[in-house]
C-alpha cells in the first residue's frame, strides 16, 4: 500500500452503492453492469456438494504438536491445497469468536453510518486506502458492486491516522485487536508452509523484516441483477499471504478460478479462508499459485468481508528462493525484484486478473 503521486486521474462518477440501492433499488446503472465474458462459467452448485470441488479445510490444532502422523498428514494436505487451489480454509485456528465477531460488528456499524461522516475518510482516486472504491483509473472503468474500506495497520509508518475513524467509538481498538491475533496467525501459517517446502520453519519470517500488514473490508450490499455485475473484479493477490473472513451466516460470494470455472468458496462456521498471494508464488518459483479469485453478490443478502493482507517489509529483495530452484529441472521463472516496487505496481493498476504477475515473470 505504498503511497502513489497520481494527482490528475479522471475517475468520473463514482457512484456509492449503498446509496444508490436506498435511492433506486431496482436500477443498475450502466457503469456497473459487465459483459457478457466477464462474467465466466461458474460451477453448478450440484457439483459443489462434491467434495473434490471443494476448497480444502485444513485443521490447525493438528499442527500444534509437531512430528507425529497427524501433523505429517496435515502438513501433505497444505502442501497439496497450496500447489492445486491455490487457497484453503483453517478451523481451530485459536483465535476467539468473540474478538473474531467484535471486528464484524464494528465495521457493520462503520458501513451502515451516513454517507457524510465516511466521507471524512475518503479513498482518494489513485490511493489505496481509505473509504471509497480502488483500483479505478479511467473513467470508462467498470466499477464493482461493492464499498470499501481499507486502511494500513503495521508497521506503524503505513499508517494514515486520518483515515482511521473516530466513529463507531471501539472501531480501532478492535482493528487493532483482531490484527495483532490475524498477525500470529500468519506467522504460524508462514511456518508451516515452509516445512512443507522443505524450508526451514523461519526462513519466511527471516526474510520478511517487519512484515507489512493492511485491512480491507469489503461490503457488498444485495444487487437486484446480481448476474449483470461483480462484487469485486477477478485479481489475485499481491501479498504473500491473505485471510478472509466472511462474516457468521454469510452467502456465498467468493469465487475462485479453477480449470477455467469459478467454483464457489462455501463458508464455514469459525473458519478463516487462506489464500497464497502473488509474493509466495513468486518465492515458492511457481510451486504454490497465487490463484484468481473475484466475489460475487446476491439479490436479497448484503455480504462483509474483512480481509488482511501480509506482506514482506518494503525493503525486502524478493525472487524464488535458491532451495527450490534447480538450473536444470526447475529453472528460475521470475526476477529479482524489491517488494516495495511490486507493491507500487499492484496498487497502480487495475484489477485484472493475474496480469500484475508479468511484472516479475521471465519470459522465454
Ligand atoms: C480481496 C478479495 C473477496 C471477498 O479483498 O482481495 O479477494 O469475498 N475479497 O471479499
Ligand atoms: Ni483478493
Amino acid at each position: 500500500m505504498a503511497p502513489l503521486p497520481i494527482s490528475s486521474i479522471s475517475v468520473g462518477q463514482i457512484d456509492d452503492v449503498q446509496e444508490l440501492i436506498k435511492s433506486r433499488p431496482n436500477k443498475v446503472p450502466e457503469r456497473f453492469i459487465r459483459e457478457e465474458y466477464e462474467r465466466g462459467v461458474v460451477l453448478s452448485s450440484l457439483k459443489t456438494h462434491h467434495l473434490h470441488h471443494q476448497i480444502p479445510v485444513i485443521d490447525l490444532s493438528k499442527l500444534s504438536k509437531p512430528h507425529n502422523d497427524d501433523f505429517f498428514f496435515e502438513i501433505l494436505k497444505l502442501s497439496q491445497a497450496c500447489e492445486d487451489w491455490g487457497f484453503f480454509q483453517v478451523i481451530n485456528h485459536g483465535i476467539e469468536v468473540e474478538v473474531v465477531e467484535d471486528v464484524e460488528k464494528v465495521a457493520k456499524e462503520f458501513f451502515d453510518m451516513p454517507l457524510e461522516e465516511k466521507k471524512k475518510y475518503p479513498m482518494e482516486p489513485g490511493t489505496v486506502q481509505g473509504y471509497g472504491q480502488a483500483f479505478i483509473f479511467s473513467e470508462d472503468q467498470k466499477l464493482d458492486w461493492c464499498n470499501m474500506f481499507a486502511l494500513g495497520v503495521h508497521p506503524p509508518q503505513i499508517r494514515n491516522p486520518k483515515l482511521w475513524p473516530s466513529k463507531p467509538a471501539r472501531f480501532s481498538e478492535s482493528l487493532e485487536g483482531y490484527s495483532k491475533e490475524i498477525r500470529e496467525l500468519c506467522k504460524k501459517l508462514l511456518k508451516y508452509i515452509a516445512i512443507s517446502l522443505g524450508l526451514k520453519e523461519e526462513r519466511f519470517e527471516e526474510m520478511f523484516g517487519e512484515a507489512v500488514q493492511a485491512v480491507r473490508m469489503n461490503y457488498y450490499p444485495p444487487c437486484s441483477s446480481p448476474d449483470l455485475v461483480l462484487g469485486l473484479s477477478p485479481h489475485s493477490d499481491g501479498s504473500a499471504l491473505t485471510v478472509l473472513q466472511q462474516s457468521k451466516n454469510s452467502c456465498v460470494g467468493l469465487q475462485i478460478l479453477k480449470d477455467n470455472t469459478w467454483v464457489p468458496v462455501k463458508p464455514l462456521p469459525n473458519a478463516l479462508v487462506i489464500n497464497i498471494g502473488d509474493t509466495i508464488e513468486v518465492l515458492s518459483n511457481g510451486k504454490y499459485k497465487s490463484v484468481e479469485h473475484r466475489a460475487v453478490t446476491n439479490r436479497e443478502k448484503e455480504r462483509l468481508t474483512i480481509v488482511t493482507f501480509y506482506a514482506p517489509n518494503y525493503e525486502v529483495k524478493i525472487e524464488p528462493m535458491s532451495e527450490l530452484v534447480d538450473d536444470e529441472t526447475n529453472p528460475c521463472k521470475y526476477r529479482s525484484y524489491n517488494h516495495g516496487d511490486y507493491s507500487y505496481h499492484y496498487v497502480s493498476n487495475k484489477l485484472q486478473g493475474k496480469k500484475s504477475l508479468d511484472f516479475a515473470k521471465i519470459l522465454n
